[in-house]
């Protein structure tokens, strides 16, 4: 007999969405072709560098995803290509602020690659965000009308509030946990709720069902950031494809070192002020900041909260009874639990 390879629960996700991730890169593709025709070549250049190389594609999957459980079916040729626009403008948003990031972040390293400022400056890093940004609005607009464009641009102005509050946060190293949560809710939360509602506002759902995919992206997006503050102390640079470490270098108030700062006793809560105000040294901290961390469990306590937002995600979505979402609800109960289990 053969062998039966049972695959794992990744494995089986990746290759529920393997088909879809593909189809978002090659309308991609075929977008930019035509959106960058006569234009400066390095702009074409910037764009396929910073755009084609192993993103998640995590929010237009969820907008995909939403439309399919909000009854997209794959012989509505003319919806479907609406939805995969609709798709796209996000990851083109996604892929914009991310450029920026970069610049913001002083991040020299992206998916595994020098970032596009470290590559080619700050001048192609800003200009091809600004045209990602501007292409994107242009296709929610067309293709998801005012509506939607009110969404998209409600989630954009959250996320620039919710950097200027983390500029703010960087300084306050009393900094409450309140405060970071409503960081992380307007530059990366609100931003995937809008995905999500998007999808299906496009179908045409019934504004209970926009709702609760609104609370689910809004959930599974506040986790996904605390597993990416935490995948910064954490992680494995070949995996994530970014600097470890750099937010401490940064003087950035994530979850674990406020969770730990909150019960270190008097010492370890002066040594760590202390190594986190040094900013000269903070590359040479870092590893006994990250030990003090861990000492006062900073990092299990943030990845407990991480578990619990999303086993709220998941319940929120149990308005989808029906036996025909049963499908696409494993799909996203999948990829709910994949943002805790990632290493990327
Ligand atoms: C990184 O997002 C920025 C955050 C909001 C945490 P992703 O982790 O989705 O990045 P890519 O697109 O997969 O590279
Ligand atoms: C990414 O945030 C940009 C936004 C969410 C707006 P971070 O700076 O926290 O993410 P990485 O770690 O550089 O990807
Ligand atoms: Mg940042
Ligand atoms: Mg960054």
């Amino acid at each position: 007999m053969a062998d039966v390879v049972m695959a794992t629960p990744k494995e089986q996700l990746m290759a529920a969405i393997a088909p879809e991730v593909a189809k978002i890169e090659q309308i991609m593709r075929e977008d930019l072709q035509e959106a960058t025709a006569g234009a400066d070549p390095l702009l074409t250049e910037v764009l396929n560098y910073g755009i084609f190389n192993g993103g998640k594609r995590l929010r237009p999957l969820l907008l995909v995803l939403a439309a399919r459980l909000c009854g997209l079916s794959s012989k509505n040729k003319i919806k479907k290509n609406k939805i995969y626009k609709l798709a796209i403008a996000f990851e083109y948003l996604h892929g914009a602020t991310l450029f920026h990031d970069d610049v913001i972040d002083r991040g020299d390293m992206r998916r595994g690659k020098p970032s596009v400022n470290k590559e080619f400056g700050v001048i192609a890093a800003i200009l091809g965000g600004d045209f990602l940004h501007s292409r994107s609005m242009s296709l929610v607009g067309e293709h998801g009308g005012i509506d939607a464009l009110k969404i998209f641009c409600q989630a954009t102005n959250a996320m620039v509030d919710g950097e200027f509050l983390q500029l703010r946060n960087a300084q306050n190293y009393t900094l409450s946990e309140e405060d970071y949560f409503a960081a992380i809710k307007g530059k990366t939360a609100l931003l995937i709720a809008a995905t999500c509602e998007i999808g299906a506002l496009a179908m045409g759902a019934i504004n209970s069902r926009q709702q609760a995919l609104a609370e689910y992206g809004l959930s599974l997006g506040t986790a996904f950031q605390i597993i990416d503050d935490l995948l910064d102390y954490q992680g494995d640079a070949t995996q994530t494809g970014k600097v470890v470490g750099n937010d401490f270098q940064e003087g950035k108030m994530t979850l674990p070192l406020i969770l730990a700062l909150s019960t270190a006793n008097g010492e370890d809560r002066e040594r760590l002020l202390f190594l986190l105000g040094n900013e000269s040294g903070r590359k040479e901290g870092f590893f006994e900041a990250y030990v003090l961390i861990e000492k006062y469990d900073g990092f299990v306590l943030s990845r407990r909260r991480a578990e619990s937002i999303v086993a709220e995600a998941v319940a929120g979505l149990r308005i989808f009874s029906g036996e025909e979402c049963l499908p696409v609800l494993s799909v996203l109960n999948a990829l709910a639990q994949y943002v805790l289990a990632r290493k990327k």
